[in-house]
């Protein structure tokens, strides 16, 4: 599935040393092949975020330094539909997760007549970077917050919107402090307020601190929080940007996919799309964490090869790249891939979906072979369950049982019909509920079992061999009192279980 996908992109996703051999898609060549590309290696002039790492004044002078707030009243007087139409012709996806073109999601802010309503308009900053592995949001609003706020200012004109709200993690406290820091000085220096940067357009910014709930980073669960309320994701429609934050037309974008747009329209949509392949372009902030050498945030081209991404940023992995043993690619929602396919995948939408995982939030969480896999996930489903706000029977019910059958797994207390019995469980959780909580629940569960299931049934037969026949449940067949009628759907009468015998009194 990979290959085909590559060759359809016109290239290899091998390995770089292989890149070169593998061209040949004809057997008798007339005319050289033409260059393979090969994506990353991103030049620092080409960095969007030149303070990821804070080691440089996160203030407006040393913003200002770095090239913020330059001409943006020239930007801003350009108008909303050329702005937009800039980032469209970027290939701009968001960043928080589901990769929806963002051009394309801001211009329905703008629809035929929108001048005629009189509601205020907002763009909701989606701050709340609560995916497991994810932390690169956090690091712009520390380094370069003002990156953000005239990101702010120049999406929001985009969208003709009244305010921003950030809404960021309560537990970044320091973030927020810079995050503050940054509006202060912006409205100081006339950049947003009333008459943004002279452009005759009235801008407000606002932050606003969650309590840390990873369900309040679902954008209409985000916008009910905003609004006071607990955090529960709405039923959609009406999607926000006809009725969202109190009622008005709202966008919520990610930080990431605010913070690039004044470079974009800067340097120009076509040196955006310059990146990565074609539905992939860009640059993009990937964090790496777990088993490598130097876990890290980094700026990168789209694209790059997932193990070019971590030999060449994170020191390689612990042990050795032979001692990888898979990796997870985009936050803890997206499946993980084992180490063969770690070595095909490219860093960006497509490619990842191929694989039948996904980019995510650009997370990379590596695992060497020194961990339990398995607990691994059922450490995600415990995490899912205790995250479900429980409008949705399948997600509150759901999240339940495959936290406690993973939590059996781990130890190989099951029957080995329940591994099926739980990837139906995941299918029928999947596509079913208000937000996708649910479906980022499943996800993890049918990545273990694609490529790691061997693992788990090992521990379901080791676990047998010593504690002898489990029923369906997770009881031991010794366990059962056998002058009790036994129902014949607990597994005790399959193959592998045997009946149980009756207990002496
Ligand atoms: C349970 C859940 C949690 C989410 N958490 C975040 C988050 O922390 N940050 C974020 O930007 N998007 C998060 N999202 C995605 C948002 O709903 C939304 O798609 C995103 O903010 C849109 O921004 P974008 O268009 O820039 O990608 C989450 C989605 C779900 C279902
Ligand atoms: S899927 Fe889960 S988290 Fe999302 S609305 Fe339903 S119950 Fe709540």
């Amino acid at each position: 599935m990979i290959r085909s996908a590559a060759v359809h992109a016109g290239r290899s996703l091998r390995r770089p040393t292989s890149h070169a051999k593998v061209v040949a898609s004809r057997g008798l060549a007339t005319v050289a092949d033409p260059p393979v590309r090969h994506y990353g290696g991103l030049k620092d002039q080409d960095r969007i975020f030149q303070n990821i790492l804070s080691r440089h004044d996160h203030g407006i002078k040393g913003a200002m330094a770095r090239g913020d707030w330059h001409k943006t009243k020239d930007i801003l007087l350009k108008g909303d539909s050329w702005i937009i139409q800039q980032i469209k012709d970027s290939g701009l996806r968001g960043r928080g997760g589901a990769g929806f073109p963002s051009g394309l999601k801001w211009s329905f802010m703008n629809k035929p007549g929108w001048e005629k309503d009189p509601r205020p308009r907002y763009l909701v900053v989606n701050a709340d970077e609560g995916e497991p592995g994810t932390c690169k949001d956090r690091e712009i609003m520390r380094g370069d917050p003002h990156k953000l706020v005239e990101g702010c200012l120049v999406a929001g004109r985009a969208m003709n919107a009244t305010a921003a709200y950030i809404y960021i993690r309560g537990e970044f406290y320091q973030e927020a402090c810079h995050l503050q820091q940054a509006i202060d000085e912006a409205y100081k220096a006339g950049f947003i307020g009333k008459n943004a940067c002279g452009s005759g357009y009235d801008f407000d910014v606002y932050v606003h601190r969650g309590a840390g709930a990873y369900i309040c980073g679902e954008e209409t669960a985000l916008i009910e929080s905003l609004e006071g309320k607990q955090g529960k994701p709405r039923l959609k429609p009406p999607f926000p940007a006809d009725v969202g934050l109190f009622g008005c037309p709202s966008t919520v974008a990610n930080v990431e996919t605010v913070a690039v747009a004044p470079t974009i329209v800067r340097r120009g949509a076509s040196w955006f799309a310059s990146f990565g392949r074609e539905r992939n372009q860009g640059t993009k902030l990937y964090c790496i964490s777990g088993h490598v050498n130097n876990p890290c945030v980094v700026e990168e081209e789209m694209s790059i090869p997932l193990q070019d991404l971590i030999e060449k940023h994170c020191g390689g992995v612990i042990g050795g790249w032979d001692n990888l043993l898979g990796i997870i690619p985009g936050g803890c929602s997206v499946p993980i891939l084992p180490k063969p396919m770690c070595e095909q995948v490219l860093m960006d939408f497509d490619s990842l979906k191929d694989a039948q995982s996904g980019l995510g939030t650009g997370a990379v969480i590596v695992m060497n072979k020194s961990t339990d896999v398995v607990a691994a996930i059922a450490r995600f489903s415990k995490f899912y369950k205790h995250e479900s706000c429980g409008q949705c029977t399948p997600c509150r019910e759901g999240t339940t049982w495959m936290m406690n059958m993973m939590d059996r797994f781990v130890e190989g207390r099951g029957h080995e019909r329940e591994i099926d019995m739980l990837l139906e469980l995941t299918k029928q959780i999947e596509g079913r509920t208000i937000c996708a909580l649910g479906d980022a629940a499943a996800w993890p569960i049918q990545g273990l079992m694609r490529h790691f299931r061997p693992e788990v049934e090992k521990r379901i037969a080791d676990y047998r061999a010593k504690h002898g026949k489990v029923l369906f449940g997770g009881k031991l067949v010794s366990d059962v009192d056998g002058t009790h009628a036994l129902p014949d759907n607990m597994g005790a009468f399959l193959p592998e279980v045997e009946a149980p015998k009756a207990q002496s009194p």
